[in-house]
C-alpha cells in the first residue's frame, strides 16, 4: 500500500518536470497521514500553476507557445528565402522588408534559445527536488506509523489519543517542519524568526539563478543593484552589470530590472572613464565604486552625471596580483557596502598578507579608519561585509562550502564561524552584500545568482 502511495504520487511529480512558472516549485510538499484502515499514507503534493490534476497536459501551454512561435519564425524564414511575402516589396522597401524580417528572426531565435535554457534549469531544479523528496520518503518510510485509537481498528504500536500532531493541520504542521528543516536552524535563538535589525550571519540559502551570461567574456564578473539609488533615473530595480573577462573592461550594463536582464535586454550601456580591475565593485548611492586596472586607485563614478566623480590611491594596497582571493584574478581589492558604510577589503605588504578592512568616505574615498585580521587573504575564496562584520567564505570551488570566519569592526576581534555556503555552479568569483534587499549577489561560473540570507541576534552581541 504505501509502495504504490509512493509510486503514483512520484510519477505525478515527474509529470511536472516541464511546467513553465518557477511558483510551482516551491510548493512541493511532502505529508503524511492515517487512514481509517490503519494504514500509513505518503502523500507528495506540487501546486501547478496550470493544471490542477495529474497526470495530464501540464507542459502543453508552454509547448504551445513555443511551436506557434517556431511557425511563426519558419514562415519568416521562408519569406526570407523566397523574397514573397504577399506585400508591396519593390525597391528599398523590399530591402528594409528583408531587413526587418531578418532582425525579427534573430531576436525570435535568441529568445527561443532563452527559453530553451530557462526549461532545461527549471528540470534540473525539479529533479534536485525530486531526489530530496525521494530521500525524504524514504527517511520517513523508515519510522514507525502513528495511530490512533478512535476508530477502533487494530493498533500496531500506540500512541496517546491527545496528541496535538494527529489532529487536522497538527499533522500537517509536524510534517512541515521536518520537511523544511535547515541545517542552522538549531542554533538560532528563539525570537530571531522575525529579525529585521543589524546582526549576525545566521544562514545564506540556496542561490538562485537569474541569468546565464553567454560567450566566452562571461565567465566571470559582476552584477549589482544600487541599495540606497539616489535619483529618479535609476532605482532599486535597476541591474548593472559588467562583464570583467578582457584586456580594457570599460563597459556598464544597466538593465531595467531583474526581467530584462533574465530577458537579455539592457536599457543603456555606460563607458566607464577608466579601466576595471577584476570583480571587486560596489554600487552605493548612485555611484559604482571600482579599483582602477593595474593600480591602487579607487574610482566612484557617478551614474547620473555619468563621470567621474573621485578618484584616491588606497594607501599601500596590494593590486594586480599580490594579495588576491584563492581564485586569482587581481581580486586584490574588493570593494562592499553595507548597513554601515562603504569598506575596501584588501592587503598591504606590512600586513604581510592578512585581510585588512577600511571604511571609506563615500564621498572622498578616504579611509576614515582600518582593522587588521590574522586571515590570510589569498586563503579565502572571496568575503562580504554585513552589518560591519566581514565574513569570509572558505571555497570558491566546493560545491558545499562554508563562510567560516567572521570578524567585528566593532570590538575588532575575529572568529571561526560555520555557515553552510553553495557554490552550485563551482566558479564562484563575486560574492557581494546588498543590506536593502538582504541578499548575497554572486557570479558563479556564468551564472547570476543571488541568496537569501538571514540574521539574527548574536549571543555576544551587545550593540
Ligand atoms: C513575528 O511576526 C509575526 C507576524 O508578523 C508576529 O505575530 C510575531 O509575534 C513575531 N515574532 C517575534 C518573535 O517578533
Ligand atoms: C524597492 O523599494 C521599494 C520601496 O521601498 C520596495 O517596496 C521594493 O521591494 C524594492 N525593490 C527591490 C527590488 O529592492
Ligand atoms: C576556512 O577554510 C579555509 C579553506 O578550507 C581554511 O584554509 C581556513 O583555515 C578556514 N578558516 C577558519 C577560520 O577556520
Ligand atoms: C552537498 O550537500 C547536500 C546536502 O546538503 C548533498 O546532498 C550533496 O551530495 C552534497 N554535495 C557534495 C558535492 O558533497
Amino acid at each position: 500500500m504505501l509502495r504504490m502511495w509512493l509510486q503514483v504520487s512520484l510519477l505525478c511529480l515527474s509529470c511536472l518536470t516541464l511546467p513553465g512558472q518557477s511558483q510551482g516549485q516551491d510548493r512541493a510538499s511532502l505529508r503524511r497521514s492515517n487512514d481509517h484502515s490503519g494504514l500509513c499514507h505518503y502523500t507528495f503534493t506540487v501546486a501547478s500553476p496550470e493544471e490542477s490534476s495529474c497526470p495530464g497536459t501540464s507542459m502543453k501551454p508552454e509547448m504551445d507557445g513555443v511551436s506557434s512561435r517556431l511557425t511563426m519564425l519558419e514562415a519568416l524564414v521562408s519569406r526570407l528565402i523566397t523574397g514573397v511575402d504577399g506585400g508591396p516589396r519593390t525597391g528599398t522597401n523590399g530591402e528594409d522588408g528583408v531587413q526587418e524580417a531578418y532582425s525579427q528572426v534573430t531576436r525570435e531565435r535568441k529568445q527561443l534559445e532563452q527559453d530553451k535554457e530557462r526549461l532545461n534549469g527549471q528540470v534540473q531544479e525539479l529533479q534536485r527536488r525530486l531526489a530530496e523528496l525521494s530521500q525524504e520518503a524514504e527517511s520517513l518510510r523508515q519510522r514507525p506509523c502513528q495511530q490512533t485509537d478512535s476508530s477502533g481498528v487494530t493498533q500496531r504500536d500506540s500512541r496517546p489519543a491527545s496528541d496535538p500532531a494527529l489532529n487536522g493541520n497538527g499533522a500537517y504542521q509536524e510534517m512541515k517542519a521536518e520537511v523544511k528543516e535547515l541545517p542552522a536552524s538549531h542554533l538560532i535563538p528563539e525570537g530571531n524568526h522575525n529579525f529585521t535589525g543589524c546582526g549576525e550571519l545566521q544562514s545564506v540559502g540556496d542561490p538562485v539563478l537569474h541569468r546565464k551570461a553567454d560567450g566566452i567574456t562571461g565567465k566571470y564578473g559582476v552584477w549589482l543593484q544600487d541599495p540606497e539609488p539616489q535619483g529618479p533615473q535609476y532605482t532599486n530595480k535597476t541591474v548593472w552589470r559588467i562583464d570583467t573577462v578582457g584586456k580594457d573592461v570599460r563597459q556598464l550594463f544597466a538593465y531595467e530590472d531583474m526581467d530584462q536582464l533574465s530577458q537579455g535586454f539592457p536599457m543603456k550601456v555606460l563607458v566607464l572613464p577608466e579601466p576595471v580591475e577584476s570583480t571587486g565593485a560596489a554600487m552605493y548611492r548612485g555611484s559604482l565604486y571600482y579599483q582602477r586596472k593595474r593600480s591602487r586607485t579607487l574610482i566612484r563614478y557617478d551614474l547620473t552625471s555619468e563621470s567621474l566623480a573621485s578618484r584616491r590611491d588606497l594607501p599601500h594596497a596590494g593590486f594586480h596580483g599580490q594579495h588576491p582571493y584563492s581564485w586569482g584574478g587581481y581580486t586584490d581589492i574588493d570593494l562592499a557596502a553595507d548597513e554601515r558604510g562603504l569598506w575596501a577589503i584588501y592587503s598591504t605588504s606590512k600586513a604581510k598578507g592578512a585581510i585588512v578592512i577600511s571604511q571609506l568616505d563615500p564621498e572622498s574615498l578616504e579611509v576614515r579608519k582600518s582593522w587588521e585580521t590574522n586571515i590570510r587573504k589569498n586563503t579565502v575564496a572571496n568575503a562580504f561585509m554585513v552589518c560591519g562584520r566581514l565574513y569570509t567564505v572558505a571555497s570558491y570551488t566546493a560545491a558545499n562550502s562554508t563562510v567560516n570566519y567572521s570578524f567585528d569592526t566593532a570590538t575588532g576581534a575575529g572568529r571561526a564561524v560555520a555557515v553552510p555556503f553553495k557554490n552550485k555552479y563551482r566558479y564562484n568569483s563575486m560574492v557581494d552584500y546588498n543590506h536593502a534587499q538582504r541578499k548575497l549577489f554572486a557570479w558563479d561560473n556564468f551564472h547570476m545568482v543571488t541568496y537569501d540570507v538571514r540574521l539574527g541576534r548574536a549571543s555576544d552581541d551587545r550593540s
